[in-house]
């Protein structure tokens, strides 16, 4: 089936997608992330493929399925190989201490049990992603029938919820596990690892987007260098 891709090029994002995509060696089970910038990696990974390059790969999300699928990379399940290599997964904020906000895609509950399914953790993204501290919303997936519930717990975190619509006319966003996704502003995260288990504690969220667990951050720059965080 023909597909339309509107991303635009942005060589920051490639810069850092490709260069992650070297960390993959042969024999390796490689977790594939969802968004633009992973779509580098896997793409770079495919081409390698076509080279010869012997790995297989578990997805995040449909979107990282369909594009995996089109590069040629052999997939496989958690279920059948439930320790991975190496995931590569792109992030909506990185702070100073390598934690991040993930979620943009609405994928991050899969994400999140990928990234705990894998050795190693890199994260890549251009430079606008770089703040020194977490002061994005934080996507959570919700139960749809928790949605009040847990957007009375965001505010009284002192948060200000907002369910994620898919247009200004359309219905929520629904996950690919079926659920809802509320944005949640939380002001500055000063304590991620403490922010993080407390929405873990509210019931209806599945799961939220803060990720305290990267080992690396590979970041392009304007110029097409990268940094490694
Ligand atoms: C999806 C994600 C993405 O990795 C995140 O939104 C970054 O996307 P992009 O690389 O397109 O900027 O967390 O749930």
């Amino acid at each position: 089936m023909k597909e339309r891709n509107p991303a635009g090029e942005s060589p920051e994002k490639k810069a850092a997608g490709i260069a992650a995509a070297d960390l993959v060696t042969d024999g390796m089970v490689v977790g594939l992330g969802t968004g633009s910038t992973t779509a580098y990696t896997i793409a770079e990974l495919g081409r390698r493929v076509d080279e010869g390059l012997d790995i297989i790969a578990v997805v995040t999300s449909y979107q990282s399925e369909m594009l995996a699928i089109q590069a040629g990379i052999t997939l496989t399940s958690l279920a059948e190989h439930p320790e991975l290599d190496i995931a590569i997964d792109g992030a909506d904020q990185i702070d100073a201490g390598l934690n991040v906000i993930k979620g943009g895609g609405a994928a991050h509950t899969r994400e999140k049990v990928v990234s705990r399914s894998a050795e190693r953790f890199v994260i890549v993204a251009d430079e606008s992603k770089y703040s020194e501290q977490l002061n994005h919303y934080v996507p959570l997936e919700v139960l749809p029938y928790a949605k009040e519930l847990v957007s009375k717990q965001v505010r009284k975190m002192g948060g200000d919820p907002v369910l994620r619509l898919a247009s200004r006319k359309d219905g929520p966003v629904i996950s690919d596990n079926g659920n809802f996704i509320i944005d949640a502003s939380l002001g500055v995260i000063e304590t991620p690892v403490i922010i993080s288990a407390l929405l873990s504690q509210v019931a209806g969220i599945v799961e939220h987007g803060i990720f305290t667990n990267v080992d690396e951050v590979y970041i392009g720059k304007k110029d097409g260098s990268v940094e490694i965080m």
